[in-house]
């Protein structure tokens, strides 16, 4: 695992609980993380999970405007943006390196009209009246995912939508135990709670947060309408509504 190539690092952060950065880590780290979850959205996020969503298809085809916030190498918004020509679609990510490799592959994938990325993070992303903002494997990895949360609300229209997807897990560590949760417990601990203990106030919610917890949260930031609107494998997809 990339994050191995900084053991030593991250075993201090732990140790003294100050936490490591996901800007810290050795681009290999990203490179991979890219690598990985790209392999479900493009066999999944068009074809099942906006459709899953409440009208959210016919509004991305008649043109939306569209977030994907913490959105990496840019690996979704390219997806977004290939399959909805009509949509305004933005990438967000705190982390600049990451910003620029995802206009690169934009420029590659002749997609750099249709779609820009811009470097902000989740609590204070800008822009008003999106139709949909989205979060790919990202909201547990950030120390406030409740400010996060919070303020997707505010950013959306009144009946706008909020995709949430999340590694797959259950609600407890036990029904966690098999191949799939023990692989993303493993890289939770190293990766996305050491990040996660960055800054204040360090929630710390982990890739194993489980569908529980994160509707509760999202109830807290706002939300009313919450409901697991698919699930792979490997994901749990989350509609939030206002
Ligand atoms: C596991 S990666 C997922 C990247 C991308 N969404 C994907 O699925 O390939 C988590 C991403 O969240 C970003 N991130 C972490 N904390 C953030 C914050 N507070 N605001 C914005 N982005 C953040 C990281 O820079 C990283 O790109």
């Amino acid at each position: 695992m990339a994050a191995g190539k900084n053991v030593e690092r991250i075993t201090d952060a732990i140790r003294t609980n100050t936490g490591f950065g996901w800007h810290e880590h050795d681009p290999a780290l990203f490179e991979g993380t890219e690598r990985f979850f790209r392999q479900g959205y493009l066999a999944n996020l068009v074809s099942s999970w906006i459709p899953a969503l409440d009208g959210v298809d016919a509004k991305l085809a008649a043109g939306a405007k569209v977030a994907d916030v913490g959105c990496g190498h840019g690996a979704s918004t390219l997806l977004l943006a290939e399959s909805y020509p009509m949509s305004k679609i933005t990438g967000f990510d705190y982390h600049d390196r990451s910003v620029d490799l995802a206009r690169t592959r934009a420029a590659e994938a002749g997609l750099a009209a249709r779609l820009s990325f811009e470097v902000a993070a989740a609590a204070d992303f800008p822009g008003t009246e999106y139709d949909l903002v989205a979060v790919f494997d990202a909201l547990h990895d950030m120390p406030d995912p409740l400010g996060a949360a919070q303020h997707i609300r505010q950013s959306l229209k009144p009946d706008g939508t909020f995709l949430l997807v999340e590694p797959y897990a259950r609600d407890t560590v036990e029904d966690n135990l098999n191949p799939v949760g023990r692989q993303y417990y493993t890289a939770s601990t190293v990766v996305c709670v050491a990040h996660s203990m960055t800054e204040e106030p360090r929630t710390a919610l982990g890739a194993q947060a489980g569908e529980t917890r994160l509707t509760e949260l999202l109830h807290d930031a706002g939300f009313t309408r919450v409901r697991r609107a698919a699930e792979t494998s490997f994901n749990l997809i989350i509609e939030a509504r206002p």
